[in-house]
């Protein structure tokens, strides 16, 4: 189907499309959008995708709540991807930084293209009733947790659970946009004459304290555009994540292994700090990829192996390494703010897989750091039972682990570890543990 006319039809159809792609086929977001962008050449309208998808992400209980109850019977199977028009239209009216007029008129628009336009009349009705009714409507969104919060109940439950006093700061913050965080080269320049040269180039930003190669900027560009990215000097790393290399202390000539390395942000900081010896591991081969180009990029290069952290017996050389890293594969609900579709992809049983896994890596990577040396486990998730649930029983496991304290570094101390928690410091949820073994 082919929306047709300009007034926005299209990107409002292609929005649809990658929301029914996460909320019926349990496809991520980043893939729908490559998949359904490419042949889309205005950049304005590729922005308007992903700004219209990621709101119907953040608030889908609502919008699902709405459109059911605007339609007097519920849409057919076939005629789905109008249900997610509408939501994205209810989304877009809801939100007002387009005139009401232009949102109908677009909306309709979209409609126009399929079954031979047979539904614009409905899409018209629904979207006008709404506008007439939407005082009530909200009210019974905002009577009901369930449909104003955005987020489904498991998840909602876990983490008052796990964070009551947080919660709902937690809730709030993963339904924010996130600021964009730029990492200096420190190789290449100092954060200071980065930013200037992003002072001159007319963009604001700021370095905050406590983060030492971080830059934050005060306004949303396009990341292609920035001066810096291509060549290297600048990358886009949220603060937390960058925290990391704090956490390992490195120095030049240390054989470090990076065991969870793609899509390669901390193997490409770890390199622009010190001259080291890096593995990078990875189980998934085309993202690992994506770890060379990266490290392409930034003028450096490392091991690159494909290979399942919990089994080394398949990859290690036989060599211990001085450093460890296990940037662990986790529910991520640390950076819903970054993907608000994470939270209707995940699924309770998820987790449970994750933790076994994070479990597994680190028992089996254990033996593999030279005594003296130092492994740090990462997430960028809150539960509790990735981070904190799942260190200290491997503290209990290995009597030669001993946790370092990282007490300098930003962020709340939990059980073993630091944790921050989303929108601290205006920052992603993160959490970290550094431990030595010990001679
Ligand atoms: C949180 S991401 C790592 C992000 C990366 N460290 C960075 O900073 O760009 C987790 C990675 O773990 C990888 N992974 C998952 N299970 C693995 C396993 N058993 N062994 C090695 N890598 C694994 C995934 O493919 C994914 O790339």
């Amino acid at each position: 189907m082919r929306p047709k006319g300009g007034s926005g039809a299209k990107p409002r159809w292609l929005a649809a499309q990658a929301c029914r792609a996460v909320l019926d086929r349990g496809q991520a977001l980043d893939e729908a959008f490559a998949s359904l962008l490419g042949a889309v050449e205005d950049s304005r309208d590729r922005s308007l995708v992903r700004r219209l998808a990621n709101g119907v992400m953040r608030d889908w209980p609502a919008l699902d709540f709405l459109v059911r109850q605007l339609l007097e019977r519920p849409m057919k199977a076939g005629d789905r991807i109008v249900f997610f028009l509408l939501a994205v239209a209810v989304h877009e009216l809801r939100d007002g930084r387009e005139p009401d007029h232009a949102v109908v008129h677009a909306a309709v628009a979209a409609a126009a293209g399929f079954r031979g336009g047979r539904l614009r009349g409905l899409v018209n009705a629904v979207l006008r009733n709404f506008l007439r009714q939407r005082d009530t409507l909200e009210v019974m969104v905002a009577e009901d947790p369930a449909r104003s919060r955005g987020y489904p109940r498991w998840l909602i439950e876990r983490i008052e659970a796990d964070w009551p006093a947080e919660a709902e700061a937690i809730l709030a913050a993963g339904n924010r946009v996130p600021p964009l965080w730029l990492r200096t080269n420190r190789r290449r320049w100092s954060r200071e004459q980065a930013l200037d040269m992003l002072t001159e180039a007319g963009l604001q930003a700021h370095l905050p304290k406590d983060f030492p190669d971080a830059l934050v900027l005060d306004e949303r560009v396009r990341v292609s555009e920035l001066p810096g990215i291509a060549d290297g000097a600048l990358s886009v790393q949220d603060g937390a994540a960058q925290l990391v290399v704090e956490e390992m202390e490195l120095e030049d000539g240390q054989r470090v292994l990076d065991a969870c390395a793609a899509p390669g942000g901390k193997s490409a900081h770890i390199l622009e700090r010190a001259d080291v010896e890096l593995t990078a591991l990875d189980i998934d081969g085309d993202r690992l990829k994506r770890v060379g180009e990266n490290l392409e990029r930034i003028g450096h290069d490392a091991q690159l192996t494909v290979g399942n952290a919990a089994e080394p017996r398949a990859w290690w050389d036989g060599r211990q390494f001085d450093r460890i890293l296990i940037d662990a594969p986790c529910s991520a609900t640390g950076v819903i703010r970054r993907h608000p579709d994470i939270r209707w992809l995940r699924r309770t049983a998820d987790v449970e897989a994750l933790v076994a896994t994070q479990r597994a890596m680190l028992d089996a990577l254990w033996p593999l750091l030279k005594p003296g040396g130092i492994l740090v486990y990462a997430t960028c998730s809150v539960l509790v039972v990735e981070n904190a649930g799942q260190v200290q029983p491997f503290l209990e496991r290995h009597a030669d682990a001993r946790v370092i304290e990282h007490t300098e570094l930003p962020g709340r101390a939990a059980g073993p570890g630091r944790q921050l928690l989303p929108g601290d410091e205006n920052c992603d949820g993160f959490y970290c543990l550094a431990a030595r073994r010990l001679q």
